[in-house]
């Protein structure tokens, strides 16, 4: 089992060993560029910059708020040449949440945007001499997407640096430092990321927003909403509970890697641990993943990640089964489908399931349509394009009835409403 591999919630100093187990693990299951020095490669400045801290991250900070995609770059002389730079920091003296670490770094360089995603696409490996004794400093480089670009020279009288459209950065001089190639790295892995979802800001900015009522509803209105669904209980329903087992079930055991694809606060995630080596739990936003981090910290093979679906940066192949629970409602297009199923088929390297509620509609009564309005109205939801079972068939026809998958399809009554259960093998 793996010691401590909590993903971005994991706190840390500057623990050389301890950041080197995460490093690794990021190779494992991101689609990552591994860039190797040593210090015939590195100059002076970076040598004494590495002999006061050792590892180091550096941002590639992006955005695509405007309406082309673009890079915050630091800008500085050498000699009288303008070379461009990315931000970049140390590992803290005292433990802190790896997450935290890459937002004081971003507040620093542009206190008024907000940080959405962080996707590591680079590891640098940095051997060099210190006396006679040999030292090997590690680092990873983060592309992290932010919003609210607008407001990024707003009362920073120390800016030094501009938001350059991606597309104009092939001509400008970066810094001659051995970041270059990485920074060259960085900003073709940007150039080619594709459109992250449509809501994907205000998925986050809600959830943040609203962050008390969510800690409030996983505390007591998910208990009461499920209660109140007991009393209402329809019929040949099974509990939530039961429905949970059946998904669970589902899950082979003895594997490598989960990954969920938009965990959310749902805790029965964590007891995938109990079938695979290591549970990634991903969710586009941050307050979710705090909330399910709350119920969690115990557990140790878990690893928490916060990237936008579709465009995350995970590796082909790499999750033995890849679970996308109630989340395909949150994409609102054809083309947003499309990538999500497209990048779920490249990563998993066997199973997938999929298991979304349907349209409240779908069913008789006035609870479940009491329900979604509370989802609506009170935790502000951005999921709403709730299918109705007719068109959910026909979606799971179109992408996966093929020689390419074997599908089993099943209906569950729950109190919550019609789940629609899809298990997808790759033959
Ligand atoms: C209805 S919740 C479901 C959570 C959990 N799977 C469950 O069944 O309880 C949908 C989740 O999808 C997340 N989400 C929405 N868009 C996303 C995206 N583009 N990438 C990753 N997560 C996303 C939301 O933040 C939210 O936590």
């Amino acid at each position: 089992m793996y010691d401590y591999p909590l993903g971005l919630i994991q706190t840390f100093n500057d623990n050389v060993a301890y950041f080197n187990k995460f490093v690794s693990f990021c190779e494992n299951i991101y689609d990552i560029k591994k860039f190797e020095y040593t210090d015939d490669n590195i100059d002076y400045y970076q040598n004494i910059f590495c002999s006061k801290v050792s590892n180091f991250i550096l941002l590639a900070i992006y955005s695509n708020d405007v309406d082309y995609k673009c890079i915050f770059l630091t800008w500085e002389f050498d000699g009288k040449k303008l070379v461009w730079d990315i931000p970049s920091g140390g590992l803290p003296e005292k433990k802190e949440e790896i997450r935290k670490t890459i937002e004081k770094i971003v507040k620093k360089y542009l206190p008024n945007v907000n940080l959405n995603t962080i996707s590591p696409i680079s590891s640098v490996s940095m051997k060099y001499l210190h006396g006679t004794k040999e030292i090997v400093h590690k680092g990873l480089v983060f592309a992290c997407s932010i919003s609210n670009i607008k407001e990024y020279s707003k009362n920073n009288p120390h800016l030094r640096g501009l938001f350059v459209p991606i597309n104009d950065t092939q001509n400008i001089n970066i810094t001659s430092s051995f970041n270059e190639d990485i920074i060259r790295f960085s900003l073709k892995k940007i150039e080619k990321m594709k459109q992250g979802s449509n809501t994907s800001t205000n998925e986050i900015e809600t959830q943040k927003k609203y962050r008390g009522r969510y800690i409030f509803h996983d505390i007591f209105f998910k208990k009461l909403i499920t209660f109140i669904g007991y009393l209402y209980k329809p019929r040949k329903s099974i509990s939530k509970k039961r429905y949970k087992e059946l998904l669970f079930d589902n899950i082979p055991s003895g594997i490598n890697y989960i990954l969920d694809i938009a965990a959310g606060d749902d805790a029965s995630t964590i007891k995938y641990t109990e079938k695979s080596e290591v549970v990634v739990l991903n969710d586009i936003s941050g307050t979710a993943l705090d909330i399910l981090a709350r119920n969690s910290k115990t557990s140790k093979n878990i690893f928490f990640t916060n990237e936008d679906i579709l465009n995350a940066n995970f590796k082909h192949n790499s999750f033995d089964v890849v679970i996308c629970k109630n989340c395909i409602h949150h994409f609102n297009s054809a083309k947003e489908l499309t990538q999500l199923f497209d990048n779920m088929v490249k990563w998993s390297n066997k199973r997938i399931i999929v298991s979304e509620i349907m349209h409240p509609n779908e069913v008789s009564g006035l609870w479940p349509k009491i329900k979604n309005l509370y989802y609506e109205r009170f935790l502000h939801d951005v999921g709403s394009s709730l299918f109705t079972i007719n068109n959910f068939e026909n979606a799971i026809k179109h992408f996966f009835i093929n020689s390419q998958f074997s599908v089993r399809q099943e209906t569950y009554l729950t109190v919550m409403g019609i789940n629609y259960l899809v298990i997808i093998d790759k033959i």
